[in-house]
């Protein structure tokens, strides 16, 4: 393919999309996890961000497609790796850490972008800035209450009902 894009920002879109369906599966992982131990609104909110991973993967296939590009589609499933035994705060703590990594990533491309002055995926990708931000400060937030809550059942029965009550995001 005779592609728009500099073959250094086609690297780095491959990694990114591989990290969005990382990040996709582990949410989806998380969700069972917490529906097996009887938490359904914390399931159902896990399930929300699993779906939004994907999409946030398909809206890179997309635009790479877009600019005669070709996107991987990751064919590594982490999931035979992955053992977690179930903690509540340690999962919304590897969620956050995840999320952070995201960022780094986000931020190499737009830093890539700057020195090459590559204005399209600049702006393409300052809607995933924004995601980010959002992203770390609500599993920010939550983990604030979380160890607010400590080992509450009260607490985390509201925590569960809220989390499976939240609108989805467009
Ligand atoms: Fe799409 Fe939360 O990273």
């Amino acid at each position: 393919m005779n592609s728009a894009l500099d073959k250094q920002v086609i690297s780095l879109l491959n990694e990114q999309i591989w990290l969005e369906n990382n990040a996709s599966f582990y949410y989806l992982y998380l969700s069972n996890q917490f529906g097996e131990n009887g938490y359904n609104g914390i399931s159902k909110f896990f399930l929300e961000q699993s779906n939004e991973e994907r999409e946030h993967m398909l809206k890179i296939m997309e635009y790479m497609l877009d600019q005669d590009s070709q996107p991987l589609i990751p064919n590594y499933n982490f999931m035979e790796d992955l053992d977690e035994e179930f903690d509540i705060l340690s999962h919304f703590q590897n969620s956050l850490y995840n999320e952070r990594q995201v960022t780094e990533s986000i931020n190499k491309i737009v830093t890539k972008c700057k020195e090459i002055n590559d204005v399209n995926t600049e702006n393409f990708m300052q809607w995933f800035v924004i995601e980010q931000r959002e992203e770390e400060t609500k599993f920010k937030s939550i983990i604030d209450d979380l160890k607010i809550i400590g080992d509450s059942g009260s607490g985390l029965y509201e925590l569960n009902k809220q989390l499976g009550t939240l609108p989805t995001e467009e």
